[in-house]
């Protein structure tokens, strides 16, 4: 049974059709691999999946319950277990890096505004969780002793890292990583590699958007092409690589 199941999702901007009758099906804990070139489609994708943009048709569901995603506000998808990360960075530069994951546990406790005027006994507890989660989730990550850091002091790199670590706050059941590795050097993308395949073992499925084939091909159990808002190819990295369709919208002939 699909974890998500995305049935001929389309969204237009004017006349700009970013989606087409796109579907997609993540099992659980499946690594899936999104890729196409520039302009594909593949962010509004992402950003219909959480809510950030209303589908103009088609069906999102998820969970065992085939729960209807696409009604929901970002916060309530998120709730129900799915979390991203941006293309371009989103961290509290100001902040420490114990606090900039603290943020992302919010999402998941029940303690609300009158809890945190009045400092009441829930609201100590909870967050004391918190931060007891959170540096658990920064050593998860490997920056466990940067606590207290400020987040802006970090590598490119880390702070990728750092907001992989606050989308894990919210406790997903699958995790969209939007071109987690751009910019990053060879070293840095292969502990990415190994951070995602570690995410995946804590039983987290993954969707993941990225360009660098040598990353996908290795990383992913299906990868699906988009190519100007259509799905051109879906199957396996060794399948994908193959088809000439992709070979012809993306690969190129170095490939
Ligand atoms: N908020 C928006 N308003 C208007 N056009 C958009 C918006 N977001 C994306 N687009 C357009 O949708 C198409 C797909 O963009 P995008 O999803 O960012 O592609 P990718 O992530 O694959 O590079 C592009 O033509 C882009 O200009
Ligand atoms: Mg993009």
């Amino acid at each position: 049974m699909p974890l998500l199941d995305v049935k001929s999702v389309s969204k237009s901007f004017g006349g700009v059709h970013a989606l087409r009758h796109v579907s997609l099906r993540v099992e659980n804990g499946m690594i899936v691999g999104l890729i196409g070139p520039n302009g594909a489609g593949k962010t509004s994708f992402f950003n219909c999946m959480t809510g950030l943009m209303l589908i103009d048709e088609g069906e999102i569901l998820f969970g065992e319950n085939h729960q209807k995603l696409q009604d929901l506000p970002p916060h309530l998808i998120l709730t129900k277990g799915v979390a991203r990360t941006f293309q371009n960075l989103r961290i509290f530069k100001h902040m420490t890096l114990l606090e900039n994951v603290a943020v992302g546990f919010h999402a998941r406790t029940d303690s609300g505004f009158w809890d945190a005027l009045f400092r009441t006994k829930r609201y100590r507890s909870d967050e004391k969780m918190i931060l007891g989660k959170s540096r658990e989730l920064l050593k998860f990550i490997g920056l466990k002793n940067q606590n207290q850091d400020l987040a802006g002091n970090l590598s490119y790199g880390e702070q990728k890292r750092l907001e992989i670590a606050r989308a894990l706050a919210s406790s997903p059941k699958i995790l969209l990583l939007d071109e987690p590795v751009a910019g990053m050097n060879p070293v840095e993308k292969e502990e990415i590699a190994l951070l995602i395949r570690k995410i995946r073992e804590t039983g987290i499925s993954i969707l993941l958007i990225e360009h660098d084939m040598k990353m996908v091909m290795p990383l992913c159990d299906k990868v699906v092409v988009l190519d100007e808002g259509k799905k051109i190819a879906e199957g396996s990295p060794e399948q994908v690589r193959k088809d000439p369709r992709v070979i012809k919208a993306y690969l190129g002939e170095s490939c």
